[in-house]
């Protein structure tokens, strides 16, 4: 499977926040927000991954995330010169996807929650459609929303609707077959001239191939548009990771825990950064594994339950 993340747009309801600076760039607690969806990527198992963003803004993803190879990963780039939708990301895409399948995330959805590397993994196998994770918000109106049948089959699928038929909303984190790529190639833009997803989406509904994963009430998807939204998000992180000890979206961490990079990298990944807090937590963790590399069941588990 391929991942795809999409961190343009213009983040207006940021301003004047966002004028000189990408919105998934800003910092959601002590790590930049996109560490966050590449943190669920990974965590699903995917280690090829395209970052679309605008011309403006690419060099410093670039600067940010390189190659992806220090994390085990290989991270390309593409550009989206102004905001034409999240589907169009699919289009842009399509070489990097080829026949694979894919999961494509957007890059200010904050996800934590019990279990999601096992959702993740669970559901990113054997993809015939589509699978997309559902959430109950108290206003819906402002998502794309679903109804489902009580085996989590998508019925229908609205975007942004004046009359909700459900409080289920639909989060940015989608898993497509490959033929999502000719869908998306195939959608009509809509009456704001933008490739919706939403229209992707009910493709699959139609033909009965779209499945809804709730994500339950112990779980939070996080909202990082406002800036009251984007504050409480990173409280949220850090009241967790202070109390527990803990780092949430740790990209180091669980690449080392995935397997993907082994302890000796990890800790000169810490090192890099070791005048912060998150790069001592990146250097003690590198450190704990390399002297008990036994405890990997353990730390996975860890990971699943701590990291998100
Ligand atoms: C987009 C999608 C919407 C989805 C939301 C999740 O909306 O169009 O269906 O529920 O992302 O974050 P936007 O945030 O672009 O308004």
């Amino acid at each position: 499977m391929k991942g795809i993340i999409l961190a343009g747009g213009s983040g207006t309801r940021l301003h004047p926040i966002t004028l000189a600076v990408s919105k998934q760039l800003l910092p959601v607690g002590d790590k930049p927000m996109i560490y966050y969806p590449l943190a669920v990527l990974m965590l699903t198992g995917i280690k090829d991954i395209l970052i679309i963003t605008t011309p403006a803004d690419l060099p410093q993803y670039r600067d940010l995330l390189g190659d992806g190879s220090h994390l085990g990963l290989r991270i390309t780039y593409a550009e989206q010169d102004r905001p034409r939708g999240i589907a169009e990301a699919l289009v842009i895409g399509a070489d990097h996807i080829g026949s694979d399948s894919v999961a494509l995330a957007l890059g200010d959805n904050i996800f934590h929650g019990n279990q999601f590397s096992d959702t993740l993994a669970e559901n990113a196998a054997d993809i015939h459609g589509c699978v997309l994770f559902g959430y109950s918000v108290q206003d819906p109106e402002r998502y794309g929303v679903g109804v489902t049948d009580e085996n989590g089959r998508l019925l229908s699928i609205e975007e942004k609707p004046t009359h909700p038929r459900s409080n289920r909303a639909i989060t940015g984190l989608y898993f497509y077959d490959n033929d999502v790529v000719d869908i998306a190639k195939n959608t009509q833009p809509s009456a704001r001239g933008e490739l919706e997803i939403t229209d992707v989406n009910r493709v699959y509904v139609e033909r009965g191939r779209a499945r809804l994963v709730e994500l339950g009430r112990g779980f939070a998807w996080l909202d990082t548009g406002t800036p009251e939204s984007l504050l409480q998000a990173g409280q949220y992180v850090r009241t967790l990771e202070e109390r527990q000890g803990v780092r949430i979206a740790c990209i180091e961490e669980i690449a080392l825990r995935m397997g993907f990079i082994d302890a000796d990298s990890c800790y000169r990944l810490g090192e890099r950064l070791s005048n912060s807090g998150y790069g001592k937590y990146v250097m003690a963790i590198a450190a704990e594994f390399a002297q008990n590399p036994a405890t990997t069941a353990e730390g996975a588990e860890e990971i699943r339950t701590a990291s998100r």
